[in-house]
């Protein structure tokens, strides 16, 4: 309640920073000083006032500059929402699920009033009053995965399921950690999934796709993943690369507590009710070193999870070219002490 929404940019100037509070909230992902891919699945149940998982869909104090962000990217490249023809059913289940959330949640910023199927939405932070048809696309500007989505931070695939598997047929995907909705919508859950290494050979995407398969409506999962960004920018799509690809090459032992940034995503899965879809919120919270090693114990874990990643999941995750300077810098910041399981 009563947050204080920054102006601020994910790119050219990059004036993105995280308040002191925001700092406290942040989601680390470690929980140990080492990291392998696991199926690293938990109910996603709100937990922990003034955490991110306080509400099932957190809003921040980034929330009207995310959207000013991703208003940006759909104005240069519409195709990052895209719906195939039998994902509309799929679009309004996504749409219902986020404003009732979101007006739950935070009663003073979202209200919805419903009669029957004539909706009414007001959006206080974005400066939204609309009325609307339930069910009628006509009566929205834009689809009901578009525009609820234009609305909520985090990227979504929506993903229909069939033959056992999950097909990501719709989505709005600007804040991606380099993968690309246009490339892979209409692929299946290994299709997708094929250039993450070690994880398949390791059975994590077939017992994944087991779990997600059979998850019920009201019972909704979540997962951390992580990776590291150069600069604060939400859009570092394929889409992109040639305008934020370069920036891996200008990390300098002097500027590493500013540029380099770790990038945690809150994954969370629901069972849709009327398509019987699985949407898959992904998160984002960017923190660049400086705010991270505010936390000694955060400095410490960083630095020896980091040192240790198997070159694989470095190569993956882009970080090669980088990550001896940034681990020389974390190593000033270890202590060596010993760090508790955990936190
Ligand atoms: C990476 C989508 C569920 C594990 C990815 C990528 C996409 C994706 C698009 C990037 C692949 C690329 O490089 O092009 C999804 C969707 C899911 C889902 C839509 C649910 C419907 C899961 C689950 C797990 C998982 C349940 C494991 C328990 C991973 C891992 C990576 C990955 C380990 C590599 C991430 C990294 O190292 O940064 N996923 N995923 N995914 N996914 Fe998923």
């Amino acid at each position: 309640m009563g947050i204080n929404f920054k102006q601020e940019t994910f790119r050219d100037d990059y004036t993105f920073r995280n308040s002191p509070e925001q700092i406290r909230r942040f989601p680390f992902p470690f929980h140990e000083d080492g990291y392998m891919y696991s199926v690293n699945i938990e109910p996603h149940v709100p937990t922990r006032k003034n955490s991110v998982f306080e509400h099932l869909f957190d809003v921040d104090e980034h929330y009207v500059s995310e959207m000013r962000d991703r208003a940006i990217v759909l104005a240069e490249d519409p195709l990052r929402c895209q719906s195939l023809p039998h994902m509309t059913l799929a679009g309004w289940d996504t749409l219902e699920l986020l404003m009732t959330e979101k007006a739950a949640s935070y009663p003073d910023l979202f209200t919805l009033t419903r009669d029957g199927d004539k909706w009414h939405w007001i959006n206080r932070p974005l400066g939204i009053d609309d009325h609307f048809t339930f069910g009628d696309t006509a009566t929205l500007p834009y689809s009901p995965l578009e525009y609820i989505t234009r609305q909520s931070q985090g990227d979504f695939a929506v993903c229909d399921q069939r033959e056992n598997n999950l097909w990501m047929d719709a989505g709005m995907v600007t804040t991606q950690a380099d993968w690309s909705l246009d490339f892979d919508i209409g692929m299946n859950f290994f299709e997708w999934h094929a250039p993450v290494p070690l994880a398949h050979e390791m059975g994590v995407f077939t017992r994944a796709l087991k779990f997600l398969t059979s998850i019920q409506q009201g019972q909704p999962a979540r997962r951390l993943n992580w990776t590291m960004t150069i600069n604060p920018r939400l859009d570092t799509s394929p889409e992109n690369f040639h305008k934020w690809g370069t920036d891996r090459a200008t990390v300098t032992p002097e500027n590493v507590g500013q540029k380099v940034h770790l990038r945690v995503e809150v994954q969370m899965f629901f069972r849709l009710p009327r398509s019987n879809a699985i949407l898959f919120p992904i998160r984002c919270y960017l923190i660049s070193m400086d705010e991270l090693t505010t936390s000694p114990k955060w400095a410490r874990r960083f630095h020896r999870v980091l040192r240790d990643l198997p070159n694989e999941l470095a190569e993956y995750k882009g970080l090669v070219r980088y990550r001896p300077t940034v681990v020389e810098w974390l190593s000033k910041r270890d202590d060596g002490a010993p760090t508790s399981p955990g936190f």
